[in-house]
């Protein structure tokens, strides 16, 4: 078995370069998380967790409902719930979405 060290050796570079590869380009939910943070999280508690009574529980928002999200955010929804045209990009509620998704569990 002659070859087992370059074998090996071309595992573990493949490894190290798929690992660099993960860390370069970042995770929509990661980047979501950001963005809740800075504009959610006062309303909607930390983790997406709250009463739900006043402020929605994001973390039961339907998984099946992205249409209705993206219309709550953008344009708000009752009294409560601020209007976020122009201050999140479109791409970035694609992120907020992405994190609704891991109901808090990022
Ligand atoms: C000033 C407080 C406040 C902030 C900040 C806020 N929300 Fe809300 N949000 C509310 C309230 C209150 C409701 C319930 C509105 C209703 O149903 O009348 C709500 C409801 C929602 C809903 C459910 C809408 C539906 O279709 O039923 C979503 C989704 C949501 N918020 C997402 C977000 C996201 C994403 C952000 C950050 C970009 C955010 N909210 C920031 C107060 C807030």
């Amino acid at each position: 078995m002659k070859s087992t060290p370059i074998i090996l050796m071309l595992t573990t570079t493949l490894v190290a370069s798929q690992a660099f590869a993960q860390a370069a380009v970042p995770n929509p939910a990661e980047q979501g998380r950001d963005l809740y943070e800075t504009n959610c999280l006062t309303c909607h508690g930390p983790d997406m967790i709250n009463p739900g009574t006043v402020s929605y529980d994001l973390r039961k928002f339907p998984a099946d409902a992205k249409a209705r999200f993206v219309n709550s955010v953008v344009n708000g929804k009752g009294q409560g719930m601020p209007a976020w045209r122009g201050v999140v990009t479109p791409p970035e509620v694609d992120q907020l979405w992405a994190y609704v998704l891991t109901r808090g569990k990022l």
